[in-house]
């Protein structure tokens, strides 16, 4: 397969991470015979830096032109003091946007051998293996009237959590199409029991389980959801649930892992290109270090193969790859705290080696 892939490296450790990540990609591409085209481009800081603002129109044609995008992070220090419209994350914003991701996926994986990395008690999260699908471009973020007028009381603010039906539908199919490839279970959340737009997202996902018979749909409410992602973990598959909430869970569900540098994401839209990115930032404490933990950008690096070149074997082949490297104890600095064990610690190029 030919495909093109826009690299967005960004600020501190991303340009560290994505270099791993592409070489990655071309290793992959290599054993299976695929030609990947690798353009980069800036965004956030560094762009500002060199353009004057943190999405160039160029780096947006570029990502729209894509098969795929690969984003390191941005932002730090530096960038600070910008202006709102000239910050890095604006940049970032400007991108999803303009490339209409409404969906955000967050795996969230306990490796065996870095249970003791997380914060609850090993029987709670070894095993834990389930996948967040957010809302992104909806629901309480977007929805009109918002803002605040004078009132008889003080200040009168208001926001709307609104979505179509139409928004909601291509959420929902996008969790049962994902919970249907792996443990086909899906659980939506919502807050029913109050809100009128989860009363309707219910409907919705009530009916479309028709379409999707070896799917088992549950519902839960998003208080409850909370208290069990902490609680039995492992008891997920499929999340699927609106923007709000999902912000919420995913970053709940997060930190049970205990190592931020190993969680990806992918932001999809209907048809256009995916953007892949690690859940953390530019790390600013640690950029130039070599000490960066290159794994998070390659999972998210495979999740790019599976959702936008539908290449799923060789997505598994570099999680497979993580998973050894982890087995056979290799250690970027920040998976050292706590109980690890006898850790054999090496930097980010070492560990990116030894996974390709
Ligand atoms: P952060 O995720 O950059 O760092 C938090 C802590 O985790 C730091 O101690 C850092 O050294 C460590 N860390 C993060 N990624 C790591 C990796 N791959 N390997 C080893 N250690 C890692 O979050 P923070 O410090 O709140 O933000 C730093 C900058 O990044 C800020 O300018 C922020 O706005 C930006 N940021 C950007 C994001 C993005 O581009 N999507 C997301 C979050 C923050
Ligand atoms: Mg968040």
């Amino acid at each position: 397969m030919h495909a093109k892939i826009a690299v967005l490296p960004g600020d501190g450790i991303g340009p560290e991470v994505t270099t791993e990540a592409v070489a990655l990609l071309d290793v992959v591409a290599h054993l299976y015979n695929h030609q990947f085209e690798f353009e980069t481009a800036p965004i956030g800081g560094n762009a500002i830096d060199s353009t004057g603002t943190p999405l160039p129109e160029m780096t947006l044609t570029l990502a729209k032109q894509s098969d795929g995008v690969l984003l390191g992070a941005v932002g730090g220090p530096r960038w600070d003091k910008e202006p709102a419209h000239r910050r890095p994350e604006t940049g970032l914003l400007a991108l999803r946007k303009g490339l209409d991701v409404f969906a955000n996926l967050r795996p969230i994986q306990v490796f065996s051998n870095l249970v003791d990395a997380s914060p609850l008690k090993r029987e709670i999260v070894d095993g834990v293996d389930m996948l967040i699908v957010r809302e992104l471009t909806g629901g309480l973020y977007f929805g009109r009237p918002r803002g605040r007028t004078e009132g008889p009381d003080g200040i009168d603010v208001v926001d709307t959590l609104q979505y179509s039906e139409r928004e909601i539908r291509r959420i929902l199919k996008l969790g049962f199409e994902i919970a249907e490839k792996r443990r086909r279970s899906l659980t939506s959340v919502d807050k029913a029991n109050v809100l009128e737009s989860s009363r309707v997202w219910r409907e919705v996902a009530e009916a479309m389980a028709q379409d999707y018979p070896k799917v088992k749909l549950s519902h839960q409410l998003v208080d409850s959801a909370a208290m069990q992602i902490v609680r039995d973990p492992k008891r997920f598959d499929v999340v699927v649930t609106e923007n709000l909430f999902g912000d919420i869970l995913s970053d709940e569900a997060a930190v049970i892992t205990g190592s931020i540098g190993l969680l990806p994401s992918a932001s999809l839209g209907a048809d256009g290109p995916g953007i892949y990115e690690p859940i953390h930032g530019s790390a600013p404490d640690i950029a130039g270090q070599g000490v960066a933990n290159p794994l998070a950008t390659m999972l998210s690096a495979a999740m790019l193969l599976r959702h936008s070149l539908g290449l799923e074997q060789e997505a598994q082949v570099v999680e497979d790859g993580v998973r050894r490297v982890l087995e056979e104890g290799a250690r970027t600095p920040d998976l050292t705290g706590s109980s690890i064990g006898k850790a054999d610690v090496i930097g980010t190029e070492e560990m990116a080696k030894r996974v390709r």
